[in-house]
């Protein structure tokens, strides 16, 4: 572990005044962990701001104050999740964790702001939607929260109301779509003036990016030829869907001199269009987020519905058994920045209402809870990152990108008192019995990981301890998130954001390693090309069949061959009731398990 100076916390005797123990907390002998420092501190807390940060002896503690003993331990900014979707009405559903036992799992995990997204319908006002969520959230956060707004349509009125939402509500993002067709896709011409508008106002454009034409002409033509099992979300949105649209999402923020935030990057060759876009449009600022989905899980072959429902979201995980250890490596390298969960969950009964076509399974996975341990076991855990790249990209990045930061994203004098003490020897195993999250499934279930966060203390409130959580409902706060974030328009007034130093940290790619990377993409063949070949054979199983080989399914080499497949299906289609999904033996790529 690297040790420095520390930066910018003055070491210097503060005068102590009378208070209950309750508002001032001591945290004595523990490693403090920035994303540029690692230094022994010890840190006083005082009405939930950080008051001082330095060597023990040079502060008088009071008498009356709660020490914390935070020996062997490792003292982190609490975690940022830059991307939530709390009691989220989407497919027909609700997400199933509300404010509050979304934001406790949170807590749980070590994530003391959470940024969530307002989504209007098509044609709702934003400001109404932008009341709707407050008014849900409110009374019910337990940490704190920021709000992001999707543009789900374009209008004069749109334009009007983003500007109010900057101007008077503090939201500083917009995230508009490049899928979901119908309900809330952009087309190009409308991205270009979204986009323009974001620049006007200093705000952040985000995109979800997937060609949604694409995935539309796809899901017709598998669902015509049968396959309506959830083995068709992924084949209908491969990974070069995503690329596609991230490569054009960063021309079209190009073209008019946008920042643009890409979320949920789910593939290697979409993390590799972001590494490229960075490169080549350097003043823009192009900024990218992952997920721990991405980072802990792959789409593997399960075994029944449930499993396989249970895993969708979109983007998709990505079949690629390799896709979390390369993404991880883009983070470690700085090619993207951020990492949420994209925490939309939803329970078997609501995933069964895509029972008979995977385009009604409500998309959405857990995330919240378990993210900063995943981030951990992999990066950490797994050599690929330091303890201050875990802070980094947990929470610092977010941070400054959504302009919080130094209030959030950094232990030092003035900063919130969001603070984790973080056992990193420490194991637990992730379960959806024991999980705090509303969600009857855990798409890390089992997984043993390295780091837990043993005390979390949000505002100044210590909330967890000896493996109890303890929180209050509405005890978290709406924090506005101011436009003109520096770390975002720097670069687009020529001024730096500080991102060169951690690229030469990085040791980053200024010799083609991109094009490097970009080797170990496999060329993944085009559905159109399967289902215009000639031989088909398709296997359906009852749901009783399914779901007693319930599992994740094993893959005999590992991977499925992206090269050599041969996609077929039956002639003899059997649609009847008793049939849940159609199964595809040989899907695009290559050879299932077998269990389809
Ligand atoms: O599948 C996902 N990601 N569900 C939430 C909505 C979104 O696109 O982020
Ligand atoms: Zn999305
Ligand atoms: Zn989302």
């Amino acid at each position: 572990m690297s040790s420095s100076s520390p930066q910018a916390t003055p070491v210097k005797k503060i005068p102590i005044h009378l208070q209950s123990s309750q508002s001032r907390l001591y945290i004595k002998r523990g490693q403090v962990v920035n994303h540029d420092s690692t230094i022994a501190a010890d840190i006083y807390i005082e009405d939930g701001i950080i008051k001082y940060v330095g060597p023990s002896g040079e502060f008088v503690v009071p008498g009356g104050v709660r020490v914390i003993d935070a020996a062997n331990r490792l003292i982190l900014p609490g975690g940022i999740d830059p991307h939530t979707h709390m009691q989220l009405p989407f497919g027909g559903a609700v997400a199933v964790d509300d404010f509050y036992k979304g934001t406790k799992a949170a807590i749980a995990g070590g994530t003391t702001t959470i940024i969530d997204f307002v989504l209007p319908n098509k044609g709702q006002s934003l400001l109404e939607a932008y009341d709707q969520w407050r008014s849900w959230a409110d009374p019910k956060v337990c940490c704190d929260y920021g709000l992001h707004v999707g543009v789900t349509w374009w209008s004069k009125s749109v334009r009007d109301e983003m500007r109010i939402l900057c101007e008077e509500r503090g939201v500083n993002s917009f995230k508009m779509f490049m899928a979901y067709k119908g309900l809330y896709q952009l087309e190009d011409s409308d991205l270009y003036e979204a986009f323009e508008t974001c620049k006007e106002l200093q705000a952040l454009a985000q995109v979800h990016a997937e060609n949604g034409s694409i995935i539309e002409k796809n899901t017709a033509k598998l669902l015509a030829a049968g396959v309506t099992g959830p083995e068709g979300h992924e084949l209908s949105r491969s990974e070069e869907v995503e690329a596609e649209a991230v490569n054009r999402a960063c021309i079209i923020a190009h073209q008019v001199n946008c920042p643009l935030y890409v979320v949920h990057i789910m593939s290697k060759s979409a993390s590799i269009e972001i590494a490229r876009a960075r490169r080549r449009y350097k003043g823009v600022g192009i900024f990218a987020e992952t997920l721990a989905a991405t980072l802990g899980s792959y789409e593997a072959h399960h075994s029944c519905f449930r499993h396989a429902a249970a895993h969708i979201l979109s983007p998709p995980l990505r079949p690629d058994p390799k896709t979390p250890e390369f993404v991880m490596k883009m983070l470690a390298k700085g090619h993207l920045q951020t990492t949420g969960s994209d925490n939309c969950t939803f329970n078997r009964e609501h995933k069964e209402l895509g029972k008979n076509n995977f385009t009604k399974i409500p998309n959405g996975v857990n995330g919240v809870e378990d993210r900063m341990s995943i981030v951990w076991e992999k990066g950490v855990e797994g050599r690929i990152i330091s303890p201050q790249k875990f802070v980094a990209i947990t929470s610092t990045n977010a941070a400054k990108i959504f302009n919080l930061y130094p209030r959030k994203g950094r232990i030092a004098v003035g900063s919130d008192a969001d603070i984790v003490i973080w056992n990193p020897e420490a194991t637990r195993v992730i379960s959806a019995k024991t999980h705090y999250q509303a969600c009857d499934f855990n798409i890390f279930e089992g997984m043993k990981v390295h780091g837990v966060p043993e005390v979390v203390i949000v505002r100044g409130k210590v909330c967890v301890e000896n493996g109890q959580v303890r929180v209050a409902e509405g005890q978290g706060r709406f924090i506005e998130t101011p436009i003109n974030a520096p770390y975002v328009y720097n670069p687009l007034n020529g001024e730096s954001n500080g991102d060169e130093v951690d690229d030469r940290e990085n040791g980053d790619d200024k010799n083609g390693a991109i094009e490097q990377l970009e080797i170990e993409i496999p060329v993944i063949e085009p559905i159109a090309k399967y289902l215009a070949g000639p031989a088909l054979s398709i296997t359906s199983e009852t749901p009783s069949t399914a779901q007693s080989i319930c599992g994740r399914g094993a893959r005999p080499d590992g991977q499925r061959n992206l090269q050599n497949s041969s996609f077929s299906i039956s002639e003899e289609l059997d649609n009847s009731a008793t049939r849940s999904t159609i199964k595809v033996r040989n899907p695009p790529g290559g050879k299932s398990s077998g269990f389809w």
